[in-house]
């Protein structure tokens, strides 16, 4: 059961697409504390909070401080609050009781998880006012589903974005792209996608190639599909300033660009330099900036991912302009323990500038807004721009897209990447206890930058997180510009890079039908073990996923370990893969254990009473029928299991 609360004068979002009435009575479990502009709750000793989408540390979020203020940062260590997206829904979580909790607002909200005190959770609000929706059920799932129904179904991508993909920051020419292609070819490595970074757009202007180092575009794109690889390129939120470049100049005359309270348009800066940022809360803005898609879409893409949506700024003008001015006053000086750190604090302040989004204003929903309240739906308003739009441009085939920053109500459009991530052991395990919660707020169609996006990788750290990315729906290779090379050819053991990647073909008809079972269904792709199992051990274990109805992943992710313990909440089947055609088969028992994992394997535990189907090589991504299967079950009798079956193109 699902009661709708309100507190103040919310910002409508549009993440919630039911009609729900606002109850009258007060809201349960919470106290509310208006001068505070606080929400908050006692919580008891065996309370676990599970939720909040895509938010640093493990996934029991009790005993930090998250806060809902989409932010371009690229560290994403312990000690932060923020990362790109907002995602305030979660579920309390105990024998005694288990509810559901959606905090609906476009601003800035902390949940202080025990974190000012080991046994209160606040919601504290910047502005007091949001729908608060409480959700109950009898266990977790349902709470889960319950919500996920109120806020429409999850974006459905193409078939062939399960596929494997490549990018760098940035491929530079279509010869480059092309030996990434080749050099694929050679390795045996299947690859499905190639993602082109900002350097394919001419200055890093939207919706532009550069003809000298991609020239005859539409054809490139043409050889290369035919070669089964589909080219995605990365839209950014700013839009170039500069005369006679069309997209600038339209936005400016038809006024669809974010203004300061004076009128003028706000001139901020990212790549290229100077830009505007198109109103995308403005529904007319927004229809405007998703026709523009168009452009590539006529010449063969049929795949993007939006970036710097948060939005990232590198400077506004405005202010850039006070700092030149204030820096005059440290120029000369002896900097002391004063004046140092205020010089470098002055320094920092040209980036991301909190006080910068209360520069610009929007239009939307007929009110004038200041950005800063609006904040958290403006990447989600972008995606939203360019999902609209598809169903007009391609109204019968799905379009694969990805987002940055995101709210709830953007799953309904795409799936999103975790951002930039480090090579780092570390990020390989938040990579892992993001996924259920992201799949919690709807968002389905995710994955992280396998091998770690900024600094240098290693063989082994990408071998462990192609191992663990195989299982992840959106499966991508993505690394920063300056760091080491990550293309799977370019290591030592391809032997073992191939054997992994053509595993996750293997097991495309299991990941594309569980997929589709959890998006149609409102379900969750990937589940905390406690989701299932009742026993206390469960809920302790953060490092182990449910996947789909069949198997459970312990993935390894730490550095030069040969095994690790792993907890069996039953007895299962443990597949030890090192191809998908040369595996070994064991019984475990329910209990911990410690198992060994090489570095070329791959490990699978498959539940009882059911089944983990397996496609033969060479079908690669195209359809296959239950019987073309073969089937891994505990048991000896082979258990049924529902494949899902459909063309993988047409929308739905
Ligand atoms: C941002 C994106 C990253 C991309 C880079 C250059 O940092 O998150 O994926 O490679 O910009 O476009």
């Amino acid at each position: 059961m699902i009661r709708k609360y309100r507190i103040g004068n919310p910002i409508p979002t549009d993440s919630v697409i039911e009609d729900i009435p606002v109850s009258q009575d007060g809201i349960p479990y919470f106290n509310v504390d208006e001068e505070a502009k606080e929400l908050s709750l006692f919580l008891e000793k065996e309370d676990k909070i599970f939720g909040l989408g895509e938010t640093v540390r493990g996934m029991n979020k009790r005993g930090w401080l998250y806060t809902s203020n989409n932010t371009d940062d690229p560290n994403h260590t312990e000690n932060k609050h923020s990362l790109y997206a907002s995602q305030n829904f979660f579920v309390v979580l105990s024998k005694k009781r288990k509810f559901g909790v959606y905090v609906d607002t476009p601003g800035k909200v902390s949940f202080d998880i025990g974190y000012t005190s080991l046994d209160k959770l606040a919601v504290v609000f910047e502005d007091f006012d949001a729908d608060i929706y409480i959700v109950t059920g009898e266990g977790v799932l349902d709470i889960v589903t319950g919500f996920r129904k109120i806020i429409g179904r999850s974006y459905i991508p193409p078939r062939w974005a399960f596929g494997f993909g490549q990018s760098r920051w940035s491929y530079m020419t279509a010869d480059e792209v092309r030996e990434v292609a080749d050099k694929y070819e050679e390795a045996g490595i299947p690859l499905n996608m190639i993602y082109l970074d900002i350097d394919y757009m001419e200055r890093y202007k939207d919706f532009t190639v550069d003809e000298s180092s991609f020239p005859e575009f539409p054809k490139f794109v043409e050889e290369m599909k035919t070669r089964g690889i589909h080219l995605v390129p990365i839209i950014d939120a700013g839009v170039k300033i500069e005369e006679g470049y069309d997209v600038y100049e339209e936005g400016v005359k038809r006024g669809f660009f974010v203004k300061k309270d004076n009128g003028e348009n706000l001139v901020a800066a990212v790549w290229p330099g100077r830009v505007h940022f198109p109103d995308f809360l403005n529904d007319e803005a927004r229809a405007w900036f998703g026709d523009k898609y168009k452009v590539l879409t006529d010449q063969g893409i049929d795949g993007f991912w939006n970036d710097m949506n948060e939005p990232a700024i590198f400077y506004t003008e405005d202010h850039l302009g006070e700092v030149f001015e204030q820096i005059e006053d440290f120029k000369g000086k002896n900097l002391d323990i004063d004046s140092f750190f205020a010089f470098k604090e002055l320094v920092g302040s040209i980036d991301n500038n909190p006080e910068d989004y209360k520069r610009f204003y929007h239009e939307y929903k007929g009110r004038k807004i200041r950005h800063d309240k609006v904040h958290n739906i403006f990447g989600y308003n972008m995606t939203r721009a360019a999902g609209e739009a598809f169903e007009r441009i391609s109204p019968d085939k799905r379009i694969l897209m990805f987002s940055r920053s995101s709210y709830i109500g953007m799953h309904r459009y795409a799936g999103v990447w975790h951002g930039d991530n480090q090579s780092w052991w570390s990020h390989l395990l938040l990579n892992i206890q993001q996924l259920p919660a992201l799949n919690m707020c709807g968002f389905l169609y995710t994955g992280a930058d396998i091998g770690g996006f900024g600094s240098d990788t290693t063989e082994d750290l990408v071998l462990r997180w192609t191992a663990f990315g195989i299982f992840t729906p959106l499966f991508r290779n993505h690394s920063a510009l300056g760091t080491r090379r990550q293309e799977l050819y370019g290591f030592e053991n391809i032997p073992s890079f191939r054997n992994i990647v053509r595993l996750r073909y293997a097991l495309i008809p299991y990941l594309y039908s569980e997929f589709m079972k959890a998006a149609m269904g409102s379900r969750m792709l990937f589940k905390p073990l406690c989701f299932e199992y009742g026993d206390d051990r469960s809920s302790q274990v953060e490092d182990q996923l449910l996947l789909g109805e069949s198997i459970m992943l312990a993935p390894i992710y730490t550095q030069n370990a040969e095994g690790r313990y792993v907890y069996l909440p039953e007895d299962m089947k443990l597949v030890r893969f090192r191809a998908y055609d040369d595996y070994d088969e064991e019984i475990m028992n329910a209990g911990d254990h410690y198992v060994r994992a090489g570095l070329d394997e791959i490990l699978v535990y498959v539940r009882k009473g059911h089944a983990l189907p397996l496609a033969e090589p060479g079908q690669g991504l195209e359809e296959v029928t239950a019987s073309q299967l073969k089937y891994i079950c505990y048991e000896a009798e082979p258990k049924s299991y529902e494949l899902y079956s459909d063309d993988g193109i047409s929308r739905l």
